[in-house]
């Protein structure tokens, strides 16, 4: 039988995908589960969006698309910059794809040459690190610990640069961690990547969902020289509650933006115009719906945080963004639950999930063995009985 390309022995399946589907196939024999696991946002789109995507509908084309993505969408999504302060930005410097996932990895795909070094801040959303095994490349993961609250620090980034490195991926608020770096704090790292001629990959995909009215900084904003070399990705995955809908744009220098935009000719072609009319509606439309989920995702970490409390041991660096909780949980390590020896973090998942029906995901999935991930936008009454049972599940951890 022919064999498959050699990079494909690279290519896994997503780690937080295998945690869902099990929570799903317990669900379907008759469990009664609660999952954590999916960075689903939870909720829907506004009316708006529904009408837009109908109208497309109703006035279908029938025909091929852009590669670039259609005028409307590109501009709606420069809207989107320029609510966040970020101006400057032009047609010609944005792209859109089928997702935040699809264009970061056709922007690795144009920049990156097998074994090029991309530094990765750890954790990380586990496709960073998919993407250059499947690509031949180097992720050097800088460790960012709990004692650090899970932030790369501008001495961790200045030595880790080196003459193979061609890229770093900075994602700010953070999944897993739902940090977010201060105004300062991205300023200092900005400082150091002026000083080197190294591709940066800004994924901005949570930075609706920042809390306790935290000012947001940019890397582009902090040091505008930067824009030649920082590209900033998004999509209306999160803050609009489309993540089904498929769509993400990216702005940066011409260079790379052309460059995706040659392989959207290559494979994609272009973006559906339902879900184009949809996305731009979603930029362009009433902003209350991101606005108020921020605010309901915050009463939640409030929430988590109040319950892990609860539980000594736990160790949780305070999240002001996204809707994750990553907290440390080693110090269980060696404990049993019942006749359950748990040594690891995909241990204590299994035994979470086998004895009270909670499904989380084991932090290695990140990088990080130590810790756990939550995703926390669950309905009220689930995310009251799952945190119920997660305090119940430590108590009697002996
Ligand atoms: C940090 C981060 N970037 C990108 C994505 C992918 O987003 P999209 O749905 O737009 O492909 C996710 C989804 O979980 C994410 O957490």
């Amino acid at each position: 039988m022919p064999t498959l390309a050699q990079r494909m022995s690279r290519a896994r399946p997503s780690a937080i995908m295998a945690v869902a589907m099990k929570a799903k196939a317990m669900a379907a024999a008759g469990r009664d589960v609660i999952s954590f696991s999916i960075g689903v946002p939870n909720f829907l789109p506004g009316e708006h969006v529904y009408a837009a995507a109908r109208e497309a509908l109703d006035h279908d084309s029938g025909n091929y698309g852009t590669n670039r993505g259609r005028e409307d969408l590109l501009d709606g999504f420069l809207e989107h910059l320029r609510r966040a302060g970020i101006d400057g930005y032009e047609r010609r410097h944005v792209v859109a794809g089928i997702g935040n996932k699809h264009l970061l990895f056709n922007t690795m795909y144009a920049l990156l040459e097998e074994g090029d070094e991309v530094l990765v801040p750890t954790p990380y959303w586990t496709t960073y690190v998919d993407i250059c095994d499947i690509l031949g490349a180097t992720a050097t993961l800088l460790h960012c610990p709990p004692e650090a609250d899970y932030k790369l620090t501008p001495a961790q980034l200045e030595a880790a640069i080196g003459p193979k490195t061609r890229l770093i991926l900075f994602n700010n608020p953070s999944n897993p961690t739902g940090m977010v770096y201060t105004p300062d704090e991205v300023r200092a790292l900005a400082d150091v990547l002026v000083r080197h001629d190294v591709w940066v990959i800004s994924d901005d995909i949570y930075n609706r969902m920042i809390f306790d009215g935290l000012p947001y900084q940019h890397l582009v904003l902090a040091r505008p020289e930067l824009r030649d070399r920082v590209i900033l990705m998004d999509s209306v995955s999160k803050t609009y509650g489309m993540p089904g809908w498929r769509v993400g744009c990216m702005a940066g220098p011409e260079s790379i933006v052309d460059a995706v935009v040659r392989l959207n000719s290559n494979h994609i072609t272009n973006l559906p115009e339902v879900t184009t009319a949809a996305a731009a509606a979603a930029y362009t439309g009433p902003q209350d719906i991101p606005e108020r989920m921020c605010r309901e995702f915050q009463a939640k970490r409030d929430q988590v945080l109040a319950s892990f409390a609860r539980i000594p041991g736990i160790r949780c660096p305070k999240p002001q963004g996204a809707f994750y909780v990553f907290p440390d949980v080693s110090a269980f390590f060696g404990k049993r639950h019942g006749g359950t020896a748990i040594g690891n973090d995909v241990e204590l998942c299994s035994a979470l999930l086998e004895a009270e029906g909670v499904a989380i995901v084991p932090g290695s999935a990140f990088g990080e063995p130590r810790a756990v991930r939550l995703s926390y936008t669950l309905p009220p009454a689930q995310l009251t009985e799952g945190l119920a049972r997660i305090e119940r599940f430590f108590a009697a951890l002996a």
